[in-house]
């Protein structure tokens, strides 16, 4: 696992920036994981200012995103799809048909889950995964346990994350207790993984998921077990290393 660490929240955004263009670049049908929550915004933010300037081209991209509550329609403003579109999609070139999120509604949630690992396969598999992390050490939303889901699975939220998640609702007890995530494996399977944290909150699950053991308590341990998994980090984050 590489680690660099950077000055400032802009600088880590910036590079994650760069990571995406150079895939795009290099494979203009890439397909990116791509993940949601307040670390990625800026590397959101820089990708539309990049599109704008004509120095990326979304066109045949394809995405997948991590996860999504479940009962949360897709227009909800706390809602993944919603975060998606209005962050990053309705700036780019993106073909709609193109971008996967699974999707909270779904009647038969098992159904869908097993859908959305198929697609991905059908895709020929993730180039880039970008993946954020909770101070619990959750990617996507694969929270600690005993243990961890291969596959896209419906899960619980942790009281942890749902106290961080609140931040975005009016109360606790409007956050969704569920969602869908993408599992581990489908995470690992991606070809390059960029895991981007910022600020001190995050130091203590940087320094667990990057200190020669794996486990299933600190779900980004795995990590260390993938072979081009890269970390940018704010020194905030990377505070304890
Ligand atoms: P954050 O969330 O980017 O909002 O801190 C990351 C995560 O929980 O995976």
């Amino acid at each position: 696992m590489k680690i660099i660490i950077v000055q400032s929240y802009s600088e880590m955004s910036q590079e994650a920036a760069d990571v995406v263009t150079s895939i795009i670049k290099a494979n203009n049908r890439a397909v990116l994981g791509l993940a949601t929550g307040s670390t990625p915004e800026g590397m959101y933010v820089e990708l539309v200012k990049r599109f704008r300037n004509g120095l990326i081209d979304f066109q045949e991209v394809v995405s997948f995103n991590l996860d999504e509550y479940l009962n949360l329609p897709p227009d909800h403003r706390q809602s993944y799809h919603y975060y998606m579109k209005t962050k990053l999609f309705d700036h780019i070139n993106i073909r709609p048909e193109k971008v996967n999120i699974p999707s909270g509604s779904a009647e038969n949630p098992e159904l869908e889950c097993s859908r959305y690992d198929r697609k991905i396969i059908e895709a020929g598999g993730i180039n880039l995964q970008i993946l954020g992390i909770g101070s619990n050490g959750h990617i996507g939303f694969n929270e600690p346990a005993d243990a961890l889901s291969i596959n896209t699975h419906l899960v619980e939220l942790t009281p942890d994350t749902l106290q961080a998640n609140s931040r975005f609702f009016e109360s606790l007890e409007q956050v969704p207790k569920k969602a869908i995530t993408m599992g581990m494996g489908s995470i690992m399977s991606a070809k390059k993984i960029l895991l981007l944290a910022s600020g001190t909150g995050k130091a203590r699950a940087i320094k667990s998921m990057s200190d020669g053991i794996v486990t299933t308590a600190v779900p980004a341990s795995l990590l260390q077990l993938h072979h081009d998994a890269t970390v940018i980090i704010d020194s905030d984050a990377a505070a304890l290393l």
